[in-house]
């Protein structure tokens, strides 16, 4: 059994150096990152500068014949993840990928399928999952606080913030906008704490009509309205095989008084909010603030750390990921059937998706 991984990082971004590579420094013990790579040398050779990190490579292939390597991160754009993540599976290395896990269902399942046959571990950075707001909703719906959940509710609504930086507009290179880069956390937040259940029938609708109009006000720096061809606002109506429903809309730039976050959740017998947390029951025919309601919230910084916590402990032997790419795989399905259902202009059936 390894006690200590050897960590590659692919693509030396924003999430990269402000995320990743100092939550694997944090874990010293655990942890050395002994390579890093980007298609900008420069760029890869400045970021390992400051980390220490001795190995720097343009191309992720030479790197991975190379180096020898337990695992790597995986922080390129989303076009990259499919192909990148399969080769360092094959090259025998875990992989903790960013999110979305890819740009398509049809990626996504050969990343599964590559991990299978590589025996090795392959998990999605959705770390919403590992804030205190999100353990305290799982725990109360396992503990059966609320019964059975019947209607969740998601508003992850920014106000004017296209992110003008990195390639986020570009939907060669990203797959969508809005929906693919943010709302994904959400739907992923929403199926774990649900349990995964099984989705019939999706409607969406997708705009960015705000995006392509000239002199727009946007807080999150510029972009080209005149090659924007993403969406910057989506909204969805999800039914389940149970009986539940999922209401979803997201938004970089919507005409909104403020930035909303927002997942609730009515059961049968309670319900909850997760930002903050808040639980609902009926007492004495009334609603009411139960005692727990307490002011656990979204704490990103945190929430990064547990993720590569939990990947590294994986690894080790230690621990179970709390990410599968099952379910990673199941939010890349929920995206594409919202693509295709506003291009379609009709829902869309998800009979069997497996
Ligand atoms: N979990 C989150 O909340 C979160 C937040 C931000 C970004 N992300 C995800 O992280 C990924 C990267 O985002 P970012 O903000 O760091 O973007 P970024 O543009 O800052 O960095 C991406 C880096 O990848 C490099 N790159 C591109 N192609 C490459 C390749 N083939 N091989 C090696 N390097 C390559 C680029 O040169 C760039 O330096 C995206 O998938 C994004 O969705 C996740």
């Amino acid at each position: 059994m390894l006690e200590e991984l050897r960590i590659g990082v692919i693509g030396a971004g924003g999430i990269a150096q402000d995320r990743h590579i100092p939550a694997l420094a944090a874990l010293k013990n655990k942890v050395t990152i002994p390579a890093i790579c980007d298609v900008n040398q420069s760029k890869a050779e400045k970021v390992a500068k400051t980390f220490d990190i001795p190995y720097v490579f343009k191309e992720y292939e030479e790197m991975l014949s190379t180096v020898v390597l337990d695992a790597v991160v995986i922080c390129t754009p989303n076009k990259f993840h499919a192909d990148i993540t399969i080769t360092a599976l094959r090259a025998g290395a875990h992989v903790l990928c960013e999110k979305p896990m890819a740009m398509t269902t049809f990626e996504s399942r050969k990343m599964v399928k590559a991990a299978k046959k590589a025996d090795k571990l392959l998990s999605i950075g959705y770390h919403y999952r590992y804030t205190e707001a999100a353990y305290m909703a799982k725990k109360s719906i396992q503990e059966q606080k609320i019964g059975d959940p019947l209607v969740t509710r998601i508003r992850a609504m920014r106000r004017r913030k296209v992110p003008g930086w990195g390639v986020f507009t570009n939907k060669e290179l990203q797959g969508g906008g809005s929906l693919i880069d943010y709302g994904c956390h959400f739907i992923d937040l929403a199926f774990w704490l649900l349990n995964h259940p099984q989705p019939v029938e999706v409607i969406g609708r997708t705009y960015n009509r705000l995006s392509t109009t000239p002199n727009q006000v946007n807080e999150w720096g510029a972009f080209d309205y005149q090659t924007f061809n993403v969406d910057d606002h989506v909204s969805s109506y999800i039914t389940f095989q149970d009986g539940s429903s999922l209401q979803f809309e997201c938004s970089w730039a919507a005409n909104i008084k403020e930035d909303e976050m927002h997942l609730s959740i009515s059961g049968a017998e309670g319900g909850l909010s997760v930002y903050p947390f808040e639980i609902y029951r009926p007492q004495d025919n009334e609603y009411q603030l139960s005692e727990e309601n307490a002011d656990h919230n979204h704490n990103e910084d945190q929430a990064g750390e547990r993720q590569i916590s939990n990947f590294v402990n994986s690894c080790l032997g230690m621990e179970s990921l709390l990410v599968k790419p099952e379910e990673a795989l199941k939010v890349n399905q929920i995206i594409e059937a919202i693509y295709d259902s506003s291009n379609k202009g009709r829902s869309v059936r998800l009979e069997n998706p497996e």
